[in-house]
């Protein structure tokens, strides 16, 4: 079945949107944005609005290119195409000092946490600390472990990451993404692999840095239940591109063939099964 290239059944942005100006658009604008590895297009002229202050959830099967997308938008992976836009800032052409600056208001939980073996979790909290700012150690430690009990971890700070278990490290890389108190927070897959109750607790936290510190997310996830409750827009991504934009309502309601399919987690239908 054919089915729409985009499909947003929110709001339309307003006709007059400047991305160059904050006032305008202060949250994030991805324009165009194409990546390819080798032969293997990933992202193919993606678009997505991203409003300051809301979560929006990126849903999509494996392999999209959901983590491949989230790090384009700092630049840990370049774009081959387009413009991403930050509080009227394009960053794509932008400076790498520049850059070093944007991203510092930057949060985020990678995939596979990604901590420094060789270092404690309240060093690996406190490593953006120690390299951006001129604090002594006492209040980095002091600033480490606040952020670790805020994830519940706090008996773990003197642990190797490789004493911890796998949700353990995902909770020590939610504190290290928020150690510097970001205004944007990228969280990829922050609760994949958590029994339900610490899920819960981490979509619990995620609203609580929406709700008390104004951060704007976005969360890629699998996880339909913590998409439903922690997003204010869901964002659909299939073969490169957002097909599929609406609040929590819409996308629980639409018959949007790849939606429904997705959150219905039914192997027949036009996503297919590999
Ligand atoms: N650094 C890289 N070099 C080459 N290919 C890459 C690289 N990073 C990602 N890819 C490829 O890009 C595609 C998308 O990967 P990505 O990790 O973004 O998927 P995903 O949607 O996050 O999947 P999952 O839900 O399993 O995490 C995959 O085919 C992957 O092999
Ligand atoms: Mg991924």
């Amino acid at each position: 079945m054919e089915t729409p290239r985009h499909t947003d059944v929110t709001i339309p942005p307003p006709p007059n949107l400047r991305l160059d100006d904050p006032a305008s658009h202060p949250g994030i604008a991805i324009q165009g944005v194409s990546k390819s590895f080798g032969p293997k297009q990933v992202l193919d002229e993606c678009d997505l609005l991203v409003n300051k202050g809301e979560t929006l959830v990126i849903i999509g099967r494996s392999g999209e290119g959901k983590s491949v997308l989230l790090k384009n938008l700092v630049r840990l992976l370049e774009p081959d195409a387009g413009e991403i836009w930050v509080q009227g800032q394009e960053i794509v052409g932008m400076a790498e000092p520049e850059l070093m600056e944007l991203r510092k208001k930057f949060g985020f939980l990678f995939q596979g946490a990604a901590l420094f073996d060789s270092m404690t979790i309240c060093e690996n909290v406190g490593l953006m600390l120690k390299e951006h700012t001129d604090w002594p150690d006492e209040r980095i430690m002091e600033r480490a472990c606040e952020c670790l009990s805020l994830v519940g971890l706090i008996d773990a700070n003197d642990k190797l990451p490789s004493e911890l278990s796998g949700g353990m490290k995902k909770r020590a890389g939610l504190a290290r993404a928020i150690v510097m108190q970001p205004e944007y927070i990228l969280y990829d897959e922050p609760t994949t692999g958590l029994d339900p109750i610490t899920s819960d607790a981490i979509n619990d936290l995620i609203l609580k840095l929406q709700r008390e510190l104004g951060v704007t997310s976005i969360v890629v996830t699998h996880d339909m239940p913590s998409a439903f409750k922690v997003g204010d827009r869901i964002a659909m991504l299939s073969k490169g591109r957002i097909v599929f934009t609406g609040s929590v309502e819409e996308v629980q309601q639409t018959d949007h063939p790849l939606v429904r399919q997705f959150i219905e987690g039914r192997a027949e239908g036009p996503l297919g099964v590999f």
